[in-house]
């Protein structure tokens, strides 16, 4: 058995002692500890309190150094199986292009589609590597991993073994995804049934036969999969004991947020351009909304999701990057983070518990991780801040001082 004591913490935001999913003024809970410390034995938290009452048997002792400690983020949505960067349409964004235009002129997703399908698998396997090290670099212990740059059932499959094995081998802990619909790829664009025939009877049938997702995803976007389509992939992936989530309103809304709603699907992610509609769906539905703020300060746009009414309409608010190479090349949830407050007009209590418990529960792992407290898995970061807020407000920096995962210190 292995034990660390992690001490002399200025700040412990436990995000313990109030229900799960946090809604309305719950996301303002963070179950503040000061001087405090935690126990960890092997890959579990057995104490979270006062150092005062701390037993102080521990192998290993971390001085926080008068630091703030909360639990690893959870970042609920990410796109972290790509092969080369596009850093040139970036530019032709800044030159005034739209990022769906460059998309219909087979930029966007199918240029990441084109150079994925070039590469072999174990260079592939290796870039994701490195990104992974990325999302612990700043303080991220668990993401939802998604598929969607293959669009070929080899492909999607070579990105879902990726996925599988890199969780085995890299301690940060990935939720696979299968996004085999994230778009129309161009050898399908005069044949879109056969495309979605592919997806419903090869790809789907393939990927839970060997177990490589926990969800299926979807596109659901003007000019992509509209809700019909969407409703087929989603119907079937459920039948074959998938849990789903979907892309919707990110640009228009076109009835993919209602549609989640309709199959109380685990999450409806973006809602830039939800409506009112959108919103009662997935009250009725029990589906969290997770936004996606680097996203759209990514695209250089102005209009943010309404995480505020959502909050006020008693949704469990989750945050996540998005980290892709088209919409949104960052690893940063503290990025995302400040992005939310300032321009969704989050706090940062409400911030911290979007990426944390509530993006736990849109992954059905809240009894495992999200909070710091006995039994917990031992996800935790050390900021090298005094309080949270000064990881939101110090913006643009990482505050990421030490990372633990399961028990072991992994930065
Ligand atoms: O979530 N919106 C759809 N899919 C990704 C972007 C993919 C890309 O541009 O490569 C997203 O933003
Ligand atoms: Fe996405």
């Amino acid at each position: 058995m292995t034990s660390i004591l992690i001490k002399n913490i200025s700040q412990l935001l436990t995000l313990s002692g109030a229900d799960i999913p946090r809604i309305g003024n719950g996301m303002m809970h963070v179950g503040e500890i000061h001087n405090a410390a935690v126990l960890i034995e092997d890959d579990k938290i057995i104490y979270a309190g006062a150092e005062s009452d701390a037993p102080d048997k521990a192998e290993l002792t971390i001085d926080a150094d008068n630091c703030c400690v909360t639990p690893g983020l959870v970042d609920p949505h990410t796109h972290p199986v790509f092969a080369k960067t596009r850093e040139a349409e970036f530019v032709m964004r800044l030159e005034g292009k739209p990022y769906m235009e460059i998309a219909a002129e087979g930029g966007g997703i199918m240029s990441s589609v084109k150079s994925l399908r070039d590469v072999e698998k174990n260079q592939l396997k290796e870039m994701t590597r490195k990104r992974l090290d990325g999302f612990i670099n700043y303080g991220t212990t668990t993401i939802e991993a998604k598929s969607g740059y293959g669009l070929t059932t080899e492909d999607e499959i070579k990105s879902l073994e990726i996925i599988k094995e890199l969780n085995e081998e890299h301690p940060l802990t990935m939720v696979p995804t299968f996004l085999g619909a994230h778009s129309i790829p161009t050898e399908y664009k005069n044949d879109r049934d056969e495309f979605l025939r592919i997806v419903i009877e090869e790809m789907l049938p393939k990927v839970v036969e060997n177990n490589l997702a926990k969800y299926c995803d979807i596109f659901c976007e003007k000019g992509v999969f509209d809700a019909e389509e969407s409703r087929l992939v989603l119907a079937r992936a459920m039948e074959l004991g998938l849990k789903i989530r979907i892309h919707s309103d990110e640009f228009e809304p076109i009835g993919g947020t209602e549609l989640a709603g309709e199959l109380k699907a685990a999450s409806a992610d973006h809602l830039t351009a939800v409506t009112d509609s959108g919103i009662q769906a997935m009250k009725d539905g029990g589906v969290t909304p997770i936004v996606l703020p680097a996203t759209t300060f990514f695209l250089g746009h102005t209009h943010y999701s309404p995480a505020r009414k959502m909050i006020e309409q008693g949704l469990p608010l989750a945050i996540a990057t998005d980290f892709n190479p088209g919409s949104s090349m960052t690893h940063s949830l503290p990025m995302a983070m400040t992005i939310a407050c300032i321009n969704m007009k989050l706090l940062p209590q409400e911030a911290l518990n979007a990426c944390t418990v509530n993006a736990a529960y849109s992954l059905d792992l809240q009894e495992q991780i999200g909070t710091i407290e006995k039994g917990k898995n031992a996800d935790l970061v050390i900021w090298d801040t005094e309080n949270f807020n000064q990881v939101v407000y110090h913006f643009g920096v990482n505050h990421a001082k030490t990372v633990i995962k399961n028990g072991r210190v992994v930065k």
